[in-house]
């Protein structure tokens, strides 16, 4: 067989083609060392750097994070909410020419209209980018919540005067801000809860659940394969049973 992975030996024609995660734990992890919490952000936000080029690197298809919940959006202290923007800002400028040349295709799920101009300016130049040559997709979550997501398609559906009739389930897939991509086959939570946080709740239907007390900024590459592995070695039904 032949194998890809640095730390775990993953079976290439298995990997998971799309992998969604919930990035948990930054300020836990900065708290247990004296650290501010946009310290946290910030180590979390180079952890996802590595990440997203290890999934590159994998073959994986498709990565959706969770940034920010609607929840996040709107209860967390401003200040926690720009450094996280500043970050993004940060990331969108540093990594768009490398990105473009590795064909990593920057995606936004939620609504990110509410943002301020210049963090919309630089998502929106980040959208741009890419064209031909797409080997990752990568999804951004951002002011989104599942829950949100589905009452936007709702709506989007009735103002294009959709009949009931027309109405199915690939239908609703594609008014949804993941249009047209695969649901995700590995879903993985870092930080020690054992729960979805109004995350992808249409497309997570089938995906198989990973979770783990490990605290995102601590989830680099070889956690990323481990993951990987459990996966690879769980057998999928989507509801055939055995
Ligand atoms: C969860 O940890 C993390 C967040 C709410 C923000 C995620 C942001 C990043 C990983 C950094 C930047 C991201 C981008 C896209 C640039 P928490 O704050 O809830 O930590 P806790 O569970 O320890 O309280």
């Amino acid at each position: 067989m032949k194998v890809v992975g640095d730390y775990y030996r993953l079976d290439p024609k298995r990997m998971p083609q799309h992998i969604a995660i919930i990035m948990d734990g930054n300020r836990r992890w900065a708290r247990a060392r004296g650290k501010t919490t946009t310290e946290g952000h910030r180590a979390g936000a180079q952890n996802l750097v590595k990440i997203v080029e290890h999934c590159e690197h994998l073959g994986v298809k498709y990565l959706t994070v969770y940034a920010l919940s609607t929840e996040n959006w709107r209860k967390r202290a401003r200040a926690e909410v720009r450094g996280i923007f500043d970050l993004l800002v940060r990331i969108a400028k540093e990594k768009k020419e490398e990105y473009k040349r590795k064909g990593i295709k920057f995606f936004v799920l939620g609504n990110f209209q509410a943002f301020p101009l210049r963090v919309r300016r630089a998502i929106e130049e980040m959208l741009k980018i890419v064209k031909r040559h797409e080997r990752l997709k990568f999804n951004v979550a951002l002011n989104y919540g599942g829950r949100d997501e589905i009452v936007r398609a709702i709506r989007k559906i009735i103002a294009d005067g959709i009949k009931p009739s027309e109405v199915d389930e690939q239908l609703i897939a594609r008014y949804l801000d993941t249009n047209g991509q695969p649901d995700p086959d590995l879903i993985i939570r870092t930080g020690g809860e054992i729960r979805l946080s109004n995350f992808l709740l249409w497309q997570l239907s089938y995906s198989e659940l990973y979770f783990t007390d490990t605290l995102w900024p601590d989830f680099g590459p070889k956690e990323l394969e481990k993951a990987i592995y459990d996966y690879q070695h769980r057998e999928r039904r989507f509801g055939g049973g055995k």
